[in-house]
């Protein structure tokens, strides 16, 4: 358990002294305006097949993406009704306007990649969780400060937060008159920025024309002394700085990805109707890392600041989204109630721990309809969170294990093929052009089972090497997190005004 005093400031102490050296390099530089480097069809158990309802009959070329985009519209949720809905797209694929215009080496990266890049967004959550949690901890503990100082040596290393690479794309409007900015979606941070000339110090290259302040009527900055400027610290993780009068964010996300600028309000616009004057967000000065072709990103956490809780007032921190089953469709996000399924069930969100981060209770998993015999304790033991961001879902060590064990025996008939990255119940597939694999589902708090579509269970990585799509966590008491795989074609939704996280069937393909 790294439950330390030095934990109780980790945050703090790991985050700010990198970022300050961001913000004072950036203030030293920027009057100088150094030049900007630019740097399945998935068939439900109701097809054909008799005995089926614990098996997912699909075929092979359902888990690549078609070389054209399809673009979704689900009668079902009534999507046409909404009016706060936006089309949510992969940012790397046939629906993507990101970067077609470069190389496509590049700006699209190899299955490995996207494999590692998880890694590091894994663990820079798990060290956020775990420093967040001593934090609370602390206060119950700091009677024997002895102790805590005895184990400061358990310093979670990674810190800061990490892109991740499997990342979603919206497209949203900002000031006036309104410019199209394509953000990545992301439910675990809270700050939204984007990209801003006059780029005084750096920006990376970017699809839409990054956004101009002094070209917009409706921009201000933020000053330094408003209480919008000190929120900054429970969003970022850092403290703000100063420039002149107007207020300095900064922002890291772990690989060496950064924003750092101007601290700002604009008018954002969602749709023709849904508009918010004084939408405060980050009008990025130096920016550098894994953004890809985006112009910046969109904060979906549950604190101050994320648009959550900006929009509150008028949908009540209320959302929804669908991720695609590939990226050749397309999935929504959608701000408030309207046209959410009667369909969706709801489990509530468990606490927080302090942090950006929606956390759920996991208590069962069931492969082919066969509940894994993993003890309630694995799960409460590690704690467990959604995340848009996160590719695959990791599960405590206990419970990944028996999950393969049982996978593997219900797949016995299929040649398997060695390990990847971090996956390792692989199949050679190739050859064939439909199989049958067992269905997964998840038991949420409240009984809430949800069942996973067959690109939630799968990742193809090519025909020879198709595999279960999850990976077990290092340590027992690492938080688990239900990944964006696991969660392609439901509709997910987040009542965080009433602290429930809702579940539906086939949101989008
Ligand atoms: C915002 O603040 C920066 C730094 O003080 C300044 O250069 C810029 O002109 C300001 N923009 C507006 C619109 O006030």
């Amino acid at each position: 358990m790294a439950t330390t005093l030095k934990n109780n400031n980790s945050r703090k102490h790991n985050h700010h002294p990198f970022s300050l050296i961001i913000i004072n390099l950036w203030l030293l530089s920027s009057s100088s305006l150094v030049g900007a480097d630019a740097d399945d069809q998935h068939l439900h158990p109701t097809s054909k097949h008799i005995i089926q309802t614990h098996y997912h009959t699909l075929q092979i070329n359902s888990l690549f993406p078609a070389s054209v985009c399809s673009t979704n519209t689900t009668p079902s949720t009534g999507s046409s009704k909404r009016q706060s809905t936006l089309e949510v797209f992969h940012r790397h694929g046939p629906c993507s306007q990101l970067g077609q215009d470069t190389d496509a080496t590049i700006t699209t990266p190899s299955v490995s990649e996207v494999l590692s890049h998880d890694q590091s967004r894994v663990d820079s959550i798990q060290a956020q969780v775990k420093s967040d949690s001593s934090k609370v901890k602390i206060k119950n503990t700091n009677s024997n400060p002895n102790k805590l100082k005895d184990k400061k040596a358990n310093l979670p290393v990674q810190s800061g937060r990490s892109l991740g690479s499997g990342n979603y794309i919206v497209t949203v409007g900002l000031g006036t008159p309104t410019k199209t900015l394509s953000l990545i979606f992301d439910t675990g941070s809270d700050l939204t920025w984007t990209q801003c000339e006059p780029c005084a110090r750096s920006c990376y290259q970017q699809q839409d024309p990054i956004f101009n302040p002094s070209a917009s009527a409706s921009y201000s900055n933020i000053s330094c002394n408003s209480p919008q400027c000190s929120q900054l610290s429970g969003a970022t993780g850092n403290k703000p700085g100063c420039s002149s009068t107007t207020c300095v964010y900064g922002i890291q996300y772990g690989d060496q990805s950064f924003s750092v600028g101007f601290f700002s309000k604009d008018k954002l616009t969602i749709t023709a109707t849904e508009v918010f004057p004084n939408f405060l967000f980050g009008c990025g000065q130096n920016n550098q890392g894994l953004f890809g072709n985006t112009a910046g990103l969109l904060g979906l956490g549950r604190n101050s600041l994320s648009i959550i809780s900006q929009t509150a007032p008028k949908y009540g921190k209320y959302f929804s989204y669908c991720l695609p089953s590939t990226s050749s469709s397309t999935g929504h996000l959608t701000l408030g109630k309207s046209g959410v399924s009667r369909n969706v069930k709801f489990t509530p969100f468990a606490s927080s721990q302090g942090t950006s981060f929606y956390f759920i209770d996991i208590l069962s998993i069931s492969v082919g309809g066969r509940q894994l015999p993993i003890s309630q304790s694995v799960f409460t033991t590690a704690g467990s969170i959604i995340d848009s961001g996160t590719v695959i879902t990791r599960l405590p060590p206990a419970a990944y294990s028996t999950m393969s064990a049982e996978f593997r025996k219900q797949m016995v008939k299929y040649k398997t093929a060695p390990a990847y990255s971090i996956l390792d119940t692989c199949y050679d597939l190739s050859g064939l052009t439909t199989i049958t694999i067992p269905t997964i589902s998840f038991t949420f708090g409240g009984s809430v089972k949800v069942d996973l579509a067959p690109s939630g269970i799968l990742l193809a990585v090519s025909t020879s090497r198709v595999c279960l799509a999850f990976a077990g966590n290092n340590n027992a008491d690492d938080v688990a997190i239900f990944g964006n795989t696991q969660q392609k074609t439901l509709e997910v939704v987040y009542d965080v005004g009433r602290g429930n996280l809702g579940f539906g069937p086939a949101g989008c393909k």
